[in-house]
């Protein structure tokens, strides 16, 4: 896991540091990016043998670099994985019962290493969102990195942050992270806590 430890915190480092806050041994959570398995990794590792992470991706080439990621570490006995799309959450993981996901994360933009104009999608991004918050158990956290800085990434950010300043108070707390320098193509961290 990056942590504040081992340096300068940026957004990937403040979304993991609430999660892991969160996570306890045996729970589940939900990996909707899983991109090269590094926050799967992360996920497995927080929720012990004894939890379960469910992880997905779009692409092929994703779910292969996590499968072998897993595998290295030794962690894909705690990992279901699965190609799909998270607008679908629901249909890719049935077996994910409403109101039981400890943590849900999504990284957004594209695969680093792979096909750059394969990116999240403003509107696949919003209903996997929505999606996700069914899941979320009471305190449950949602954590999402926006990336501001590829095409498309700005509009995909404020809609991102439009969503869940809508959100209703009486039942989410919203933190909306913003770095002073960097300008505003810096990634940035938004972070949805479902009430107690
Ligand atoms: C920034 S990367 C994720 C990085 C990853 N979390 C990691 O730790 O390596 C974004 C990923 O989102 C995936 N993606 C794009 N649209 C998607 C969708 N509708 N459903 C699931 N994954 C999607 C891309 O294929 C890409 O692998």
């Amino acid at each position: 896991m990056g942590s504040f430890s081992s340096g300068r915190f940026n957004a990937v480092t403040v979304a993991q540091t609430f999660v892991a806050s969160r996570l306890r041994e045996g729970d589940v959570a939900v990996d909707a990016t899983a991109g090269n398995g590094h926050d799967t990794v992360f996920l497995a590792r927080r929720v012990g043998a004894a939890g379960r992470v469910y992880a997905v991706d779009v692409q092929a080439e994703a779910v292969e670099a996590t499968r072998r990621r897993l595998a290295e570490e030794r962690l894909d006995e705690r990992v279901v994985l699965r190609r799909g799309g998270h607008e679908s959450l629901a249909t890719v993981f049935p077996e994910i019962r409403k109101r039981t996901v400890a943590a849900v994360m999504f990284n957004l933009g594209y695969l680093p290493g792979g096909d750059k104009t394969l990116t999240t999608r403003p509107d696949t991004t919003l209903a996997g969102l929505s999606g996700a918050l069914e899941c979320l158990a009471p305190r449950g956290l949602l954590a999402v990195v926006c990336y501001p800085g590829h095409p498309g990434g700005s509009d995909e950010s404020s809609r991102v942050t439009a969503w869940a300043e809508s959100l209703p108070s009486s039942e989410w707390r919203v933190l909306i992270g913003r770095f002073a320098s960097g300008g505003n193509k810096t990634p940035f961290p938004a972070i949805v806590n479902r009430a107690g």
